[in-house]
């Protein structure tokens, strides 16, 4: 597991309860692009949930769908838990353990209607991401939905001052990670078999794709 230093790191609110200023800054607008993709019922998996306040936001407004919170960090797994403990909703799953980027993870967690990942792309490597995207497409059911969203390059360039410095931070902390190009996602989950069905623009330049796994011939 990477140690990062991020601009917007996660804080202590009360006992293992962490919030992160970018989840509360980009729930809405990711919960008003969810609302017009997700299914009315099925299993939503949440790769790299973090502190835990999307998955409990999210699963109150769509009530339907049971959630399943997963992290790589122990720490995050308890603020999850401790979120789910204060605020509910019991729609929520225990959250598991999960590295969303080692190779076979989705030989034990098949058949997911909906799987969503925000912020994580530009942690890793393009090695890791390319393997987390393989199994992202292994691990949905047929017609499933994954719904990415994070910040990108687009046509090999950084969009803001914001972006420059952030991704220049990223990379002086390790050479192999940092802001992948959407043309090279793009491309990654076509290889992979994901359909396109959406792009959307969010606030702050950041980009949420959602790709489809084709139906069973
Ligand atoms: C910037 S935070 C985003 C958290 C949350 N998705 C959000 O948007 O608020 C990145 C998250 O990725 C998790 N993470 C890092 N590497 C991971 C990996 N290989 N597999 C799963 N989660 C990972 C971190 O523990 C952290 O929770």
């Amino acid at each position: 597991m990477r140690h990062l230093n991020l601009p917007d790191n996660s804080a202590p609110i009360d006992g293992a309860r962490r919030r992160a200023p970018s989840a509360e800054r980009n729930l809405e607008p990711i919960a008003a692009v969810l609302e017009q993709h997700l299914p009315k019922s099925g299993r939503v998996l949440e790769l790299a949930s973090g502190t835990g306040q999307h998955i409990v936001a999210l699963a109150a407004r769509f009530g339907g769908l049971t959630w399943q919170p997963t992290d790589i960090d122990p720490a995050n797994l308890e603020s999850i838990r401790a979120w789910v403990a204060e605020v509910g909703p019991d729609n929520v799953r225990p959250p598991l353990h999960l590295d969303a980027c080692e190779p076979g993870w989705a030989d034990t967690q098949a058949n997911w209607d909906v799987i969503c990942l925000t912020n994580l792309l530009h942690l890793i490597s393009a090695t890791e991401a390319e393997t987390l995207l393989t199994e992202v497409a292994r691990a949905l059911s047929p017609g499933g939905l994954f719904c990415l969203y994070g910040p990108f390059r687009r046509d090999g360039a950084l969009t803001s001052d914001g972006d420059k410095r952030f991704d220049a931070n990223l990379r002086a902390q390790d050479p192999a990670i940092g802001y992948k190009d959407f043309e090279w996602v793009e491309q990654v989950l076509a290889e992979c078999g994901l359909s396109p069905r959406a792009l959307h623009t969010m606030p702050a330049n950041n980009l949420m794709i959602v790709t489809r796994r084709p139906d069973q011939a």
